[in-house]
């Protein structure tokens, strides 16, 4: 199915593809909040259902959309889908259900979540931290022949935060 709208994803991640560990924040970055609010304002969220527990609640101004295979899982203000269709289906209707609505669909992971859209995602807003902490959620390994940056913005360490780049990769397109 070709997607209604692009897909991005908003990913930080550390220099080892680590980027939660299902507990505690890993870093603390800042600059990275806004920044995440910027790309995701008026936009519908594809996030798996233990992304959606680490958050607690919808962000406001956005869609919350959580994949779960559990047929009764619900939460106040989430509109749940069983499968990628469906959640890209819903974040479609959720777009078109208010003009004033960005249309792109932000892919916000976590782990699971980022790798099983991965083929399908046309962007990748990317925080790269240069930490190495251990966890058990990764971002998948990207084809290098499939992806180009089209954008980056490298930032020092300064006052005890750690070094750290805001990328943008672009799938490259086949003709
Ligand atoms: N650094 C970042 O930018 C960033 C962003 C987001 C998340 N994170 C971190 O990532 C970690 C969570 O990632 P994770 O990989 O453990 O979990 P996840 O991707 O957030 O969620 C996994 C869950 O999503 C559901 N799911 C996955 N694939 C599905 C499919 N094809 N169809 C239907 N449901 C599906 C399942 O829910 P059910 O078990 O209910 O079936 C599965 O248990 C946390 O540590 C979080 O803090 C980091």
């Amino acid at each position: 199915m070709n997607n209604p709208y692009p897909l991005t994803a908003v990913v930080a991640m550390a220099r080892n593809r680590v980027i939660g560990d299902g507990e505690k924040l890993l870093w603390h970055l800042p600059g990275d909040l806004p920044r995440v609010k910027a790309l995701t304002m008026g936009r519908p969220l594809i996030m798996g259902r233990r992304t959606y527990l680490s958050i607690g609640r919808p962000l406001p101004g956005r869609g919350t959309i959580v994949l779960t295979r559990q047929s009764d899982w619900s939460a106040e203000g989430v509109i749940t889908a069983d499968d990628l269709d469906d959640a890209i289906a819903k974040a479609a209707a959720w777009i078109d259900a208010d003009s004033s609505r960005e249309k792109e669909i932000i892919i916000f992971g976590g782990g699971e979540i980022y790798a099983a859209f991965l083929p399908r995602t046309d962007r990748i807003d990317l925080t790269e931290i240069d930490l190495a902490p251990e966890g058990d959620a990764t971002f998948p390994e990207l084809n290098q022949a499939e992806w180009r940056e089209v954008g980056r913005d490298d930032r020092p360490a300064e006052d005890g935060v750690p070094a750290h780049a805001f990328v943008q990769l672009e799938r490259v397109k086949v003709s």
